[in-house]
């Protein structure tokens, strides 16, 4: 298969099971051409190293990705002036805006909270009973609830960003106007929210939107369409991919229910048993895209200037160059540097509260539900096709049900 153009994502996606095709690009040919969903051919990386230097190195650009002309991954387009779609200096600039809300030890005041957050939802479950939904029951209203609160964005309008981020990350060629027409809305959504916060500037919420207004309105450098760019941004990155992972962490411990169980008798645990899921469970089937700002030898592979490099995360993380035994699960896996918050200037800003929401929703769930158990064979679980993918349902029982 030396020379042709895969498509992405591979037949082997979306499932629990590692992908055979990961393992062969690994193997013989670790800068891969492939065509994406939108049709544009690109190279694909696929060894932890690699996918490092690709997230890291200037000469891989996240700005030349809304240049005209650039090659597309998905079907949405990605939108400028955003911290995902610019490079240092510019992005540093952005960056430094928002990063003392999320810094360590200010984000870790949220944790009580979540926690309580979690303890309720896991009431819900209870109340639910055998073949109660996590997804819908946990894994969705945890992180949607933590991203409002945070951000300033109304809990109640819910139903109407789910369904435009779901479209957001579509990967259906057939929706594509709808696409395009879910993102004007989201996009009109968060302008009315910060107009209303700059009409109400003199009655301070103790959210980041109204703190990014008010910085706005101090002086500091932000555009209007920057400042929209960033509700956008967090509030689609702040809730679809942490609900995907707590389904997914869930779902792959209870796979193995001696996994659950040990978590179970041990709860010091979870912080290592979340990075291991981190590290272990399939989230995206495609890749981090980046566009060479100019030409890039790479195992022998000239890269020109202007084409676009993948860098495919969930590879990585089973490069058998980085980890022993890769393709295992160890819930007390030491120095696990674990590729799924991403790598270099682009990191995610929100890991540490990815974390939180995380541990927290799996520890509630193990206090609770010391037995709990699949309702469906994994392998049955349906899994959501969409770029970044998770399980469309969790269906589970509950087994013994400790008190609240
Ligand atoms: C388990 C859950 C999460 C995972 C696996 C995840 C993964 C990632 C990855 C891989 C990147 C880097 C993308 C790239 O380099 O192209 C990223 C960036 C980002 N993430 Fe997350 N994320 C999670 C949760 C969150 C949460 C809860 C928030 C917000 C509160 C968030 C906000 C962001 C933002 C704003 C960026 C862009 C950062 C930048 O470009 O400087 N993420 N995330």
């Amino acid at each position: 298969m030396t020379d042709t153009v895969l498509d992405i994502p591979f037949d082997d996606a979306f499932r629990f099971d590692p992908s055979p095709t990961f393992a062969e690009l690994r193997e013989n040919r670790p800068v891969a051409r492939v065509r994406t969903l939108a049709g544009a051919e690109v190279w694909l990386v696929t060894r932890y190293d690699d996918v490092r230097l690709v997230l890291a190195d200037p000469r891989f650009s996240r700005a030349a990705v809304v240049e005209q002309g650039a090659p597309r991954v998905a079907l949405a387009k990605p939108m400028p002036n955003s911290l995902t779609t610019t490079d240092p200096p510019e992005h540093t600039r952005l960056r430094k805006l928002v990063s003392s809300t999320f810094a360590h030890r200010r984000i870790e005041r949220t944790r009580p909270w979540v926690a309580e957050l979690s303890a309720r939802l896991a009431d819900d479950v209870a109340a639910a009973g055998d073949g109660a939904d996590l997804r819908q029951l946990v894994a969705l209203p945890l992180p949607i609830q933590v991203i409002c609160q945070l951000l300033g964005v109304p809990y109640q309008d819910r139903e109407q960003f789910r369904e435009w981020t779901e479209l957001g990350y579509s990967m259906r060629m057939a929706e594509k106007d709808l696409v395009e027409n879910a993102m004007t809305e989201l996009t009109a959504y968060i302008e009315a929210l910060v107009d209303r916060k700059l009409a109400t500037a003199d009655q301070p919420a103790d959210d980041l939107l109204d703190e990014l207004v008010r910085a706005r309105e101090a002086g500091d450098r932000l555009s209007q369409q920057e400042l929209i760019a960033f509700g956008v941004n967090l509030l689609v990155a702040g809730h679809e991919t942490s609900a995907n992972q707590i389904s997914s962490c869930v779902a792959t411990l209870l796979r193995r229910p001696e996994n659950w169980a040990r978590l179970v008798a041990d709860h010091t645990l979870v912080p290592s048993a979340v990075e291991e899921l981190l590290r272990f469970n399939r989230f995206s089937e495609v890749g981090q895209l980046r566009v060479a700002v100019e030409d890039v030898e790479l195992h022998g592979v000239l890269i020109k200037a202007g084409e676009g490099v993948m860098a495919a995360l969930n590879s990585a993380n089973r490069d058998p160059r980085a980890y022993d035994a890769p393709d295992e699960l160890r819930l007390d896996r030491q120095d696990n540097k674990h590729l799924s918050f991403g790598f270099g200037p682009h990191f995610c800003l929100g890991a540490q509260l990815a974390r939180i929401e995380l541990q927290e929703s799996l520890l509630a769930l193990l206090r609770r539900f010391p037995e709990l158990s699949l309702a469906k064979p994994a392998e049955e679980l349906e899994w959501r096709r969409v770029l970044v993918s998770g399980l469309a349902e969790l269906p589970v029982n509950l087994g013994t049900v400790a008190p609240a």
